[in-house]
C-alpha cells in the first residue's frame, strides 16, 4: 500500500462541478432522505412520462426486489440524441479515430440521429420489435453505437459480444438470449490486423436456429460469403431507410440491454440493466467522476463489447452531450505512442484506460509519451483492475505531468457505472485506491462468516442498498441472479471482491476472492477454460488458477492431467494453449500449462485451489494444512515440476 496523498489541485477545484462543500451537502442529503436525493438528480433525464415511485428494492430474500422509477416512461436514444439537437445538433457527438492513422470520422449529434433513424427503422423492416434481443458482433466503428442506439430507439434488447469471442462462446451468447437478428462486420481491424467477424458468425449459426437475419456493416471491404435470404449488406438497407423513427416510450424497468458477463461457476451470465435507473447513473457518474465539462473531448479506450464501452463511450457521454472519442485500434500501432499522438490530434481533456495498457506502455519507456504534447489533458482515469502504485505514479507523473487527478474507478458490469471512485474536486488521492463510494453507495466489508467489520480492516465488499444502476437480473434466469450475488452474506449485494479500508475511510480493492480472474482486466471464470480443456481428447482433468502477471495483472496457469497413456509435451501444450483459444477466444489463452498426473484433492474429492494458487505463485512456502489431503504426496510433485515449467 503507498502511503502518499495527493491533494486536489487548486485549478480543478476552482471549476469542479462538485467541490468538496457541495459533495458534503450532497452527502448529507442522501442520507437523510434518499428518494428525494434521487427524485431530484433523476431530472437530469428527459421523462416521457415522470415517475412517482423511487426506489423499491430490497435485499432480503423474502421480499427480494430491485426496481427504481417503475411507472416512470422514457427512452433511451431520446435522452442520448433528441433532446441535444436544439442546443448542440452541429457539435460533434462521435470522434471515430481509425485503426490507421490517416482514418477518422467527426459524427455530429444532427448526424448521429439521423444514422440511428436509419437504422432503427432498417431493424423494423427486418422484423425486430419491441422486447426482442438483437446480438452485435461488431468492431469499433460508428456503426456499433448506431446500432446500439437503434435498438433503445425501438425498445429492442441488444447483447453485444466482444469481437474477441470465438465463434462458439459468440454461439452460447445467441442462443442464450434467442437472438432473431445478428449485426455484424466484413471483418475487424485491430493494429493493422483483419479479424474475420462474418466468418465467425457464420460458424456461429451452425448452432443457432433462432437467428433469421444477419446484417453485415461493410468495413474493410474483404470477401465474405453470404448466404441468401439470411445474410444482408447494410449500406443498401441504410440508404434506403428513412431519417425519421419515433421513439418508443419505454418503461423505467423495461430492459435495455444484456451482457454476458464471467462468475464463479457455470457458463456466462446474461446481466440485465434496464432502462431508467442505468441511463441515470451512467449519466451521473459520467458527469461527476470525470467531472465533464461541455465543449471537452472525452475518450475512454474500451471496447463497446465491454461494459465500460457500453457505459463510458457511448450511454454515459452521449446523454450528458458529451463529445465521446471512440478509438478502433490498439495501444501499440503503429507505435506506442499513438495514445498520446490522438490525445494530441483531438485536444482530448478527459482520457479513461486500464492499468494493464499503462503497464504495457510504461515498459517501453517515456519517449514515447514525451514525443507528444498532452496539454489539452486535464483529468486521467483508470478501470478494470486494481492498479498498483508504481503504474499509478507513471500515470500521474509522466503522462499527466503531475496536474491531472487520476480516477481509479471501482465498479462491475453488474453494478452498471462507477460506485466507488475519487471526486476530482472533491477528494484527495492515495494511488492504489479507489478512495470513496458515490452518492448513495453504501459499502460494507465482512468476514467469511457474514459478520459486518468495522473501522480499518480487511474482508469481502458487500453493497448494503439499491443504487439506480444496479443489474435487475440474469436474464432467464431470476433465480441464479439471487443466489449468485444475495445469498452468501443475506441482505447484501456480495461483489465477489476483496477489500481493504484503511483508517481514513479510503477503499482499496484487493481482487476477487471467488474463482474468477482478472487477465487484461477482462473478466474469465476458471471454470470456463476448465470445461474447454477437459473438451480436448487427451485431458481427463484440469484445474485452472490466476497467477501474478507483470503486464495482464493475471494470467492463466492451468493444470492439466492427461488421459492414461497420454505424454505431456511441448507439442500438446501447443495444441492445448490453441485449442483453449479457439473454444473461448484468445482473450483465455493460457499463459502455463503444468501437466499434472495428479491434483491436490480433499479425502471427498475437492479440489484445494489455494494450494495450485500457492504454487501457480511460486509461494510455496506457505501452502497450510495439507494433512487432510487424500495424497499429500501429489503436491511435493506439483512443486517439483512447476519449477520446470516456469
Ligand atoms: C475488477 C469492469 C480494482 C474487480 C468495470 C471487479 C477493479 C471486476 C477496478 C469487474 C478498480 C474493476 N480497482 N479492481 N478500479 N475496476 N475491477 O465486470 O475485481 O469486467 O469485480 O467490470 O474488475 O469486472 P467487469
Amino acid at each position: 500500500m503507498s502511503e502518499a496523498v495527493y491533494p486536489v489541485p487548486a485549478h480543478i477545484a476552482a471549476s469542479a462541478t462538485i467541490t468538496a462543500e457541495k459533495a458534503a451537502v450532497m452527502r448529507a442529503a442522501v442520507q437523510q432522505d434518499p428518494d428525494a436525493f434521487w427524485r431530484q438528480e433523476a431530472r437530469r433525464l428527459d421523462w416521457i412520462t415522470p415517475f412517482t415511485r423511487v426506489n423499491d428494492s430490497n435485499f432480503n430474500e423474502a421480499d427480494f426486489a430491485i426496481s427504481w422509477f417503475s411507472d416512470g416512461q422514457l427512452n433511451v436514444s431520446a435522452n442520448c440524441l433528441d433532446r441535444h439537437l436544439e442546443t448542440r445538433g452541429d457539435q460533434a457527438a462521435i470522434i471515430w479515430e481509425g485503426d490507421n492513422p490517416a482514418e477518422s470520422r467527426v459524427i455530429t449529434y444532427r448526424q448521429l440521429h439521423e444514422e440511428v433513424c436509419r437504422f432503427a427503422n432498417v431493424l423494423k423492416d427486418q422484423g425486430v420489435r419491441r422486447g426482442d434481443r438483437v446480438t452485435i458482433y461488431l468492431p469499433m466503428i460508428p456503426e456499433a453505437a448506431f446500432a446500439m442506439l437503434a435498438c433503445t430507439r425501438i425498445g429492442a434488447i441488444h447483447s453485444i459480444v466482444f469481437g474477441g469471442f470465438s465463434p462458439d462462446s459468440l454461439a452460447s451468447r445467441i442462443r442464450d438470449c434467442d437472438s432473431r437478428l445478428v449485426i455484424t462486420a466484413d471483418e475487424g481491424l485491430r493494429g493493422g490486423k483483419s479479424v474475420p467477424l462474418k466468418a465467425n458468425v457464420d460458424a456461429a449459426l451452425d448452432h443457432c436456429a433462432s437467428v433469421e437475419k444477419v446484417i453485415v456493416v461493410q468495413r474493410t471491404g474483404g470477401a465474405v460469403k453470404m448466404v441468401e435470404g439470411r445474410d444482408l449488406f447494410y449500406a443498401p438497407l441504410r440508404d434506403a431507410a428513412s431519417v425519421d423513427c419515433p421513439y418508443e416510450a419505454m418503461g423505467a424497468e423495461d430492459p435495455l440491454f444484456i451482457l454476458y458477463t464471467s462468475g464463479s461457476t457455470g457458463t456466462p451470465k446474461g446481466v440485465l440493466h434496464t432502462t431508467g435507473g442505468y441511463l441515470l447513473w451512467a449519466s451521473l457518474t459520467h458527469d461527476y467522476v470525470f467531472d465533464y465539462k461541455p465543449g471537452e473531448v472525452y475518450w475512454c479506450t474500451a471496447d463497446i463489447g465491454w461494459v465500460t464501452g457500453h457505459s463510458y463511450v457511448v450511454y454515459g457521454p452521449l446523454a450528458n452531450g458529451a463529445t465521446t472519442l471512440m478509438f478502433e485500434g490498439v495501444p501499440n500501432y503503429p507505435d506506442h505512442s499513438r495514445f498520446w499522438q490522438v490525445c494530441d490530434k483531438w485536444n482530448v481533456a478527459i482520457f479513461y484506460t486500464a492499468p494493464t495498457a499503462l503497464r504495457a506502455l510504461m515498459r517501453e519507456g517515456d519517449d514515447y509519451v514525451k514525443s507528444s504534447s498532452r496539454k489539452s489533458l486535464r483529468i486521467l482515469g483508470s478501470v478494470g483492475e486494481p492498479i498498483n502504485p508504481e503504474a499509478w505514479e507513471w500515470y500521474h507523473r509522466v503522462v499527466g505531468e503531475d496536474r491531472c487527478p487520476i480516477v481509479d474507478t471501482w465498479w462491475q458490469t453488474e453494478t452498471g457505472g462507477i460506485l466507488i471512485a475519487p471526486l476530482p474536486g472533491a477528494t484527495a488521492l492515495k494511488p492504489g485506491s479507489a478512495t470513496q463510494p458515490l452518492f448513495g453507495v453504501e459499502p460494507v466489508l465482512v468476514d467469511a462468516e457474514g459478520k459486518v467489520l468495522e473501522g480499518a480492516t480487511d474482508g469481502n465488499l458487500c453493497i448494503a442498498q439499491s443504487w439506480p444502476g444496479q443489474m435487475r437480473t440474469v436474464y432467464n434466469d431470476h433465480d441464479r441472479f439471487f443466489q449468485t450475488y444475495f445469498s452468501t452474506y443475506p441482505g447484501y449485494y456480495f461483489t465477489g471482491d476483496g477489500c481493504r479500508r484503511d483508517a481514513d475511510g479510503y477503499y482499496w480493492i484487493t481482487g476477487r476472492v471467488d474463482d474468477v480472474i482478472n487477465v487484461s482486466g477482462h473478466r474469465m471464470g476458471t471454470a470456463e477454460v476448465e470445461s474447454a480443456l477437459v473438451a480436448h481428447a487427451k485431458v481427463a482433468e484440469a484445474a485452472v488458477v490466476g497467477m501474478p502477471h507483470a503486464i495482464k495483472g493475471q494470467g492463466i496457469y492451468a493444470y492439466v492431467t492427461l488421459n492414461a497413456g497420454e505424454e505431456g509435451d511441448n507439442a500438446l501444450r501447443k495444441e492445448l494453449v490453441a485449442w483453449v483459444r479457439r473454444e473461448i477466444g484468445p482473450i483465455a489463452t493460457p499463459d502455463v500449462i503444468q501437466f499434472a498426473p495428479g491434483l491436490p484433492k480433499t479425502r471427498s474429492g475437492k479440489i484445494m485451489r489455494r494450494i495450485l494458487r500457492k504454487i501457480a505463485e511460486g509461494d510455496v512456502s506457505s501452502l497450510g494444512d495439507t494433512s487432510t489431503l487424500a495424497d499429500p504426496s501429489v503436491v511435493d510433485h506439483l512443486i517439483a515440476d512447476s519449477r520446470l515449467v516456469n
